[in-house]
């Protein structure tokens, strides 16, 4: 075993958490070491998450589109067909750009990348068994988890990725399912979901809760989008709980009976997806050998610096608590090094948006209206129809509303919820609103270009505290 000088931090995993911590840390003149074991950087955000997903998600939708959506427009398309390879192929040169994008940023920023699987040899020593074949070992004065996550397994049903496919396989099928049953209408669920639909399956989803869309999402716009994918032709199976899976030759059957007991279902497919959540992942890094604990669900237990009870170990990402959300693990890697450096961070975790990438998008930031109820903070509630926006009305894409709640005192925002096409680039708009402690007039105060979607956000800010102009 090689043993190269110590680092200021090494880094154990290459994900968006990782490859981050790795870029700031350069940045700010470290010695860093980044140990990844897939081969390529950018962990599951990159290789098998947000990325190849949100391609798909781009050219399905286009697919389906121009198959039915093009005649009222005064475009008429001849024979259109799929071409599935060529799909997954276009998603895989983004894959690829991105991947090899942030091995060179690596690179460019003095980050020493060792292609391996790092495990505690004791509190200052990652050993690395290299991908290449060999061993090799790296001490840090700093050392930073970022492992990541992994999907959570459905209990009797293995994962094959052919016929009982994770997220992994739903990105890599070589032929469109004709029955695909969702296990879990959460957010990988439904993205899933409209890519397979799109593309021709005849999707079920199977959800536990009375409503979709997995935790945090609002209450009306959850019950908003499903009614807009079941119009788009996704079943939904709602307040219904999995009892179990069987596999036969080519075909799983899925045993449901309704959550609050009672009527039981067998649903037949050829494909099953399971998402019903993901858990860390922390397989193999020997924390035995320095007495790290994890808490009950599998995370690495931190204090809000990051550190783990080894102040110089310290941990974040999905490998430890809150959402698991790149663009989380993106600011935790940011802060984390701010930290080791200069001694101070800083994450606003009221203030992390989620986006579902669907048709329409759904995109939010703050606390959803059962969240206020549920604590007992009062709020005003203003919301403003697409429908009434020029923008949407112009590209015949109507549906969808933006739902902001504000403290009926202050007006200060509380959250701000939308339906819509590009909502996920509107929230960015909301997010600095809630992170500068707008009230929904500032925002109504502000002027917005016109004929824009975003105007609808302005009015709904009207509504909050005063009247919108258009409805
Ligand atoms: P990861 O990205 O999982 O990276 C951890 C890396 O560590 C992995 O590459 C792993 O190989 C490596 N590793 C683990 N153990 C070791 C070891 N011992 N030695 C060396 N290397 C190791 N989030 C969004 O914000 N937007 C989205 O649109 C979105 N879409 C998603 C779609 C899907 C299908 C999935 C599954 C997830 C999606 N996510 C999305 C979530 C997002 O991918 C994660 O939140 C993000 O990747 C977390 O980053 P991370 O660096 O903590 O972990
Ligand atoms: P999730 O936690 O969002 O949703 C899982 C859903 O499955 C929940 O609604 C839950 O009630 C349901 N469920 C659990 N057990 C069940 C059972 N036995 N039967 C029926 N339903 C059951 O998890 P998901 O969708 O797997 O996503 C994992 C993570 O990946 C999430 O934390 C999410 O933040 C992240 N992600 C983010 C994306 C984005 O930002 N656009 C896209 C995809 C994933």
């Amino acid at each position: 075993a090689s043993q190269s000088e110590e680092k200021d931090l090494v880094i154990i995993g290459g994900g968006v958490a990782g490859y981050v911590a790795a870029i700031k840390a350069g940045q700010e003149g470290m010695k860093v070491a980044c140990i990844e074991k897939r081969g390529t950087l950018g962990g599951t955000c990159l290789n098998v998450g947000c990325i190849p997903s949100k391609s798909l998600l781009n050219n399905s939708h286009l697919y389906h589109q121009i198959l039915h959506d093009t005649k009222h427009r005064g475009i008429e398309v001849g024979d259109v067909k799929l071409n599935l390879q060529q799909l997954m192929k276009a998603k895989e040169t983004s894959v690829t750009g991105l991947t090899k994008g942030v091995e060179f940023l690596l690179k460019k920023n003095g980050v020493e990348y060792i292609k391996g699987t790092g495990s505690f040899q004791d509190e200052h020593t990652v050993k690395v068994e290299l991908n290449d074949g060999g061993e090799t070992s790296v001490t840090g004065k700093n050392i930073l988890i970022a492992t990541g996550s992994e999907v959570t397994p459905f209990p009797g049903l293995t994962i094959d990725e052919q016929t009982v496919i994770s997220s992994t396989g739903a990105i890599a099928l070589e032929k469109v399912p004709e029955k695909l049953v969702v296990i879990g209408g959460g957010i990988i669920g439904l993205e899933m979901a409209s890519v397979w639909s799109r593309l021709g399956s005849k999707v079920t989803v199977v959800e536990y809760l009375d409503q979709i869309g997995g935790p945090g999402m609002d209450t009306e716009v959850a019950k908003g989008i499903q009614k807009i994918l079941k119009k788009q032709g996704i079943t939904f199976k709602t307040g219904t709980k999995v009892l179990s899976g069987e596999k036969t030759g080519d075909e799983v059957k899925v045993q449901t009976e309704a959550a609050k007991g009672g009527k039981e279902e067998t649903l037949d497919a050829d494909v099953v997806l399971v998402a019903i959540g993901r858990r860390p992942y922390t397989g193999g890094l020997g924390l035995e050998n320095i007495g790290l604990e994890l808490d009950e669900r599998g995370r690495v237990i931190i204090d809000a610096e990051y550190r783990t009870k080894i102040p110089h170990i310290r941990c974040v990402g999905d490998a430890t608590f809150g959402p698991m959300l790149a663009h989380k693990a993106e600011e935790e890697a940011v802060a984390v090094v701010e930290y080791i450096k200069k001694g101070y961070g800083h994450v606003n975790y009221g203030c992390i948006p989620s986006v579902m990438y669907t048709f329409p998008e759904v995109a939010w930031v703050g606390q959803s209206e059962q969240d206020l109820k549920k604590a007992d903070i009062p709020y005003r509630v203003g919301t403003f129809p697409f429908s009434a926006n020029s923008r949407a009305k112009t590209n015949l894409d109507t549906e969808g509303f933006v739902k902001i709640l504000a403290d009926p005192e202050t007006d200060r925002l509380l959250g701000i919820h939308i339906i819509g096409p590009n909502a996920g680039e509107m929230i960015a708009e909301g997010t600095l609103a809630l992170e500068y402690g707008a009230s929904s007039e500032d925002i109504a105060r502000t002027c917005h270009a016109h004929p824009t979607l975003s105007e609808a956000f302005k009015e709904a800010a009207m509504a909050t505290h005063a009247k919108a102009i258009h409805f």
